[in-house]
């Protein structure tokens, strides 16, 4: 049992720290998601995670959360249960989207964030995994919601400034979809959290991005070629063959000063017009909204395997000292046969990578 009412169920997920499980509120029979972390980890951070999960509880979008507390020897998050990610779906669909339910992605997407950011919260963990759409056992399969505050961050102080900006910062975040800023070590804000956007859509449209399955020698030089290629790639060449509204998006997002306001209706405006033009109708139908209806529910375990999880060496506002030793992924580690499928893996799990500190 968690807190007074609600019983843990099975696992459903894994991430970087703790377990997701399937729960019941046993007051009112309902599903609910329990998400643990072990109360001695070094680096605690589903506190922080409540706290922001707290402050979108009623928006829509955003599940909202019922309990934290101490449960045995985990601390546990009780959440609404939501539906497949957008990672599932991608795979359900043969790993291509269309134009039209990309647009409509986005421009619900951009809803989200905008809402993140009026909280003056950025999300710093753009990847398809953490886009979950709404259950269909409550006809929300077209709704996409964001989860996943592991490593979200105030960047307004208390004073109501803009956090300042920094250089040398360790990288946070998922490689395959951060902004090139971030690869440069500059400390994120909310373009960062747009451009990532706009990675996460072209892998959408196209497949894959240029910069996937680059080999590297160890963790840090493969996200070293991850940020050149990126850097290396021309927005028109990456977004060729598409609308170019999309090469306008991501024209914008990279555009933006550090600690500039977005305009999220230009970016919705752009979406809205590749719909309009291509003559389709904004009617949120998804190319998984037939085939969802036709899956068993959403109980399996989504979690990628065991051994291609980097440890994440500390939750959350880089605010915070640079994790001390042992809990950084093995940067340093020499690739194996063993390690081949984990290194694959890599630019696809959420990092939080400090330059290795040797231990002394
Ligand atoms: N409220 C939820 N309902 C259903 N599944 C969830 C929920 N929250 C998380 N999950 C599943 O568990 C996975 C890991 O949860 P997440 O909060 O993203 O943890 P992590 O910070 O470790 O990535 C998600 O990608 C998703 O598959
Ligand atoms: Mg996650």
């Amino acid at each position: 049992m968690v807190g007074p009412n609600f019983r843990v169920g099975k696992k459903i997920g894994a991430g970087n720290f703790g377990f997701i499980h399937l729960g019941k509120d046993l007051q009112n029979d309902e599903d609910v998601a329990i998400k643990l972390e072990p109360i001695k980890t070094r680096s605690p951070q589903l506190h922080l995670e409540y706290r922001f999960y707290k402050s979108l509880t009623n928006t829509d979008g955003f599940p909202r959360v019922h309990y934290f507390g101490p449960a045995g020897k985990y601390n546990a998050l009780v959440m609404d249960l939501l539906g497949p990610s957008l990672e599932d779906l991608f795979d359900l669909c043969n790993r291509k989207f269309t134009i039209k339910t990309v647009c409509q992605i986005a421009i619900q997407l951009l809803f989200r964030m905008e809402k993140v950011h009026d909280k003056n919260i950025i999300f710093r963990d753009t990847k398809p995994e953490n886009f979950l759409t709404g259950r269909k056992e409550n006809q929300e399969q077209n709704k996409v919601y964001m989860i996943d505050f592991g490593l979200a961050k105030e960047y307004i102080d208390f004073e109501g400034r803009h956090i300042p900006y920094r250089e040398h910062k360790s990288l946070t975040g998922t490689a395959r979809y951060m902004s090139i800023n971030t690869h440069l070590g500059r400390e994120q804000s909310r373009r960062d959290d747009l451009e990532a956007l706009g990675h996460m859509f072209m892998y959408f449209l196209r497949g894959n991005l240029p910069w996937q399955g680059l080999k590297a020698d160890n963790l840090k030089e493969r996200y070293q070629k991850i940020g050149d290629t990126k850097r290396a790639t021309p927005i028109e060449e990456l977004c060729k063959g598409f609308p170019e509204e999309m090469a306008a998006y991501l024209r914008y997002s990279r555009g933006l000063k550090f600690d500039e306001k977005p305009d999220y209706n230009y970016l919705r405006k752009l979406f809205t017009t590749i719909i309009s033009d291509g003559g389709w109708v904004h009617d949120d139908i998804f190319d998984w909204s037939e085939l969802v209806m036709s899956q068993p529910s959403v109980t399996q375990d989504s979690s990628p395997p065991k051994d291609s999880q980097p440890r994440r060496s500390q939750g959350n506002n880089a605010a915070a000292a640079p994790a001390a030793a042992g809990g950084a992924p093995a940067a340093g580690a020499q690739p194996t046969k063993a390690s081949a499928r984990k290194t694959e893996t890599q630019d696809y799990t959420t990092c939080c990578f400090w330059k290795i500190k040797k231990k002394k």
